[in-house]
């Protein structure tokens, strides 16, 4: 199996390369900020619990976002590999999708790292937020402290990564193009 760990700080590009890292590699995507932002649209509790973090920019709490991805590696016991794209976000997240891969008998094959500059975080964010209908993209102060709370709480999951020596980092400036060039190589180097 291919199971990547598409990572990076809010608006890095992890949602855009996503959509087509799973055409070329035919992988399932599963986005923990999306299947959220679909409970909220559903309103079911959960959602309505999840959304009052979200709109501040804060993490739901790991028990909950665990449990969902542990719901959807089971809906999707044929597939030949996944993206993770907003999860793991915490050690806690990291080591529970380690234990959950395991008893699959597979693992992460690479954490994809994409390197991009404050500024441009904030403006793509913001640029999104103005038809996005997103709430956590129209404030600057919650974009800031989406940022912050990556920086503080979200960073150190690289070096759980690193540490397995799983992590490639790549520069994630530059057109859309350019990026899904450089993770390509990557993968592809992964993969072998
Ligand atoms: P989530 O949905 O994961 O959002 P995020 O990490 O803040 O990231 P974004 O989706 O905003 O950015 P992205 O990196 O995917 O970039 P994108 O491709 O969209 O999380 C939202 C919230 O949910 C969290 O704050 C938290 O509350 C909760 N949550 C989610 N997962 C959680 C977890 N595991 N644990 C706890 N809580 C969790 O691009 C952004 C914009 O830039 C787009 O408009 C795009 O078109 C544009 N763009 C992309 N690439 C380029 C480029 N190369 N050049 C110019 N523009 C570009």
């Amino acid at each position: 199996m291919l199971n990547l760990v598409l990572f990076g700080p809010p608006g890095s590009g992890k949602g855009t390369q996503s959509a087509k890292l799973i055409e070329k590699y035919k992988l399932i995507h599963l986005s923990t900020g999306d299947i959220l932002r679909g409970e909220i649209a559903g309103q079911t509790p959960l959602g309505l619990e999840a959304k009052k973090k979200m709109d501040k920019g804060e993490l739901v709490p790991d028990e909950v976002v665990i449990g969902m991805i542990s719901n959807k590696l089971d809906a999707n016991a044929n597939a030949t590999g996944f993206i993770f794209d907003g999860f793991p976000r915490t050690t806690a997240q990291a080591e529970a999708l380690d234990n959950l891969l395991t008893k699959k008998k597979t693992a992460i094959t690479v954490m994809l790292s994409l390197d991009v500059e404050k500024q441009e975080l904030v403006n793509r964010l913001l640029n999104r937020g103005k038809d996005s209908g997103r709430a956590d993209d129209q404030n600057i102060d919650v974009i800031e402290n989406r940022i912050a709370v990556y920086n503080k709480e979200t960073a150190v999951v690289g070096d759980y990564y690193k540490k397995q020596n799983k992590l490639q980092l790549i520069h994630g400036m530059g057109s859309v193009d350019e990026i899904f060039d450089r993770l390509s190589k990557a993968i592809d180097k992964a993969k072998n």
